[in-house]
């Protein structure tokens, strides 16, 4: 077992737990939220399992009182959530809807009131289904933009942290590459354009943002290790367009190098034009990087185009109901984006695990290997802390058990158990443990 504590996370460290808007709300045509793209997607027969969608979810915008109070109970010291767009601003672009800002207001009041700092997410794949051609079109991202200043002008004195968008590479590669998210494309030049719009609206938003918050401002990527199956040249090769694909593809620019040459070659075929001041948009000075981190890849030579690799179903070690477990992948890349990119602040917006988890008779949820996949990736930020890599804060996904995307409600990662069919909430053996870890707050500010 690994052991792990508040001491040995050093000063200033923050725990927290991360939900997103369309996972837990439901109350989908309520106080003026107009559909989204995920609510077309996920009513759309087969795209979901079992049909599931987000129409209730956890029910979580009428229980906001109950769920504030099991944050308080957790005894976190921040939360991260993301707002529907829908809800600010239904069309899209245009009107802002004030019912919409109302709600995450009481949000951030309530979570202030109990001493927790509210974070923010602005986009967590929840586009306003108004916005005609979505990301392909480049209206979306003044569109980002003008949402994300409707956002900091109602909350801006309050959010602790910002983060622009959530995992662009789902948002590209799943909803416009593979099709397995909404809206369901599957055409991989329109994944490129999806994530070069993303990536800009990035970029202007947060200057945008600058300009009302003064609170740091970053963006959450999902990062994936790739790891050669073998030690040969060709294995090496794809492990390495593995991660042009994954992950370079997303920081590169961001940090104004632009794209990396290697893909660009490969996706000559697929690439969007833009003007060449794109990249200077995208590469606007942030001041978090925000990772997510659930699993590695085992990469290996192969056909599919136009990576020319194959995606390795690794049985090393253990897994969870949907991954391999490998925390050593979380470490690698903390140490990576500091001492390869030279970041310097750094959060864990994300990591979890799902497991088939049913509450005893006595009530309890013994989800032992999630306690034990929480120590061992929090070990690895203690050890990277350890060794200088500037980790501000872990956010456990995720509170609850929610809707999770193409997975309907099969597949469960909160820390508190969700029965969907009288809402009841339980926390879960993680829960305790967090909270066990979470051990008094400092004092409030
Ligand atoms: C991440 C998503 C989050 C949730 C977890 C399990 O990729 O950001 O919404 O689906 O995976």
């Amino acid at each position: 077992m690994t052991v792990i504590s508040r001491d040995s996370l050093g000063a200033g460290f923050r725990l927290g737990v991360a939900t997103s808007s369309y996972q837990i709300e439901g109350a989908v045509d309520e106080d003026g939220r107009a559909p989204s793209i995920w609510d077309r997607f996920s009513h759309t027969p087969t795209k979901t399992k079992l049909g599931h969608h987000g129409d209730v979810a956890c029910d979580h915008y009428h229980r906001l009182e109950e769920d504030l109070s099991l944050l308080e109970w957790l005894g976190v010291d921040a939360y991260r959530f993301s707002i529907a767009w829908p809800r600010v601003i239904p069309t899209g672009r245009g009107a802002i809807n004030q019912r919409g800002l109302d709600f995450y207001e009481r949000l951030v009041d309530g979570l202030l009131a109990r001493g927790i700092a509210p974070c923010a997410t602005l986009y967590h794949w929840d586009l306003p289904e108004a916005l005609e051609g979505g990301w392909l079109n480049r209206d979306s991202v003044d569109a980002f933009a003008e949402y994300a200043v409707a956002v900091a002008r109602r909350l801006g004195d309050r959010v602790d942290m910002w983060f622009t968008h959530n995992e662009p590479w789902c948002q590209a590669f799943l909803g416009y590459g593979t099709g397995l998210f909404a809206p369901g494309h599957k055409d991989f030049g329109e994944a490129l354009q999806c994530a070069h719009h993303l990536l800009v609206s990035h970029g202007v938003a947060t200057r945008a943002l600058r300009a009302e918050v003064k609170k740091p401002i970053g963006i959450a990527l999902n990062m994936i290790p790739a790891y050669p199956l073998t030690k040969s040249e060709a294995d090496l090769a794809a492990a390495r367009r593995y991660d042009g694909y994954f992950n370079r593809w997303f920081i590169e620019p961001l940090l104004g190098r632009g794209y990396p040459e290697d893909m660009v070659e490969l996706y000559a075929a697929h690439m969007p034009a833009f003007p060449a001041s794109d990249l200077e948009l995208i590469a606007a000075p942030i001041d978090l990087m925000g990772v997510n981190y659930y699993e590695r890849a085992v990469i290996a030579d192969g056909d599919e185009l136009p990576l020319k690799l194959r995606h390795v179903r690794s049985e090393e070690f253990p897994r969870t109901a949907d991954r391999e477990i490998f925390a050593p992948g979380l470490g690698a890349v903390l140490s990576r984006l500091h001492g390869e990119y030279g970041f310097q602040r750094l959060v864990v917006t994300e990591n979890g695990a799902a497991f088939a988890d049913v509450p005893g008779a006595d009530g309890v949820v013994p989800d032992h290997d999630r306690v034990e996949f929480f120590r061992a990736h929090l070990a690895e930020i203690a050890a990277q802390r350890g060794a200088g890599v500037p980790v501000e804060a872990f956010f456990a996904w995720s509170l609850l058990d929610n809707f999770e995307w193409s997975e309907g409600y099969t597949l469960r990662y909160g820390l508190v158990h969700v029965d969907f069919e009288n809402q009841r909430r339980t926390p879960k053996q993680s829960a305790h443990f967090l909270r066990s870890l979470a051990g008094v707050r400092p004092p409030r500010p």
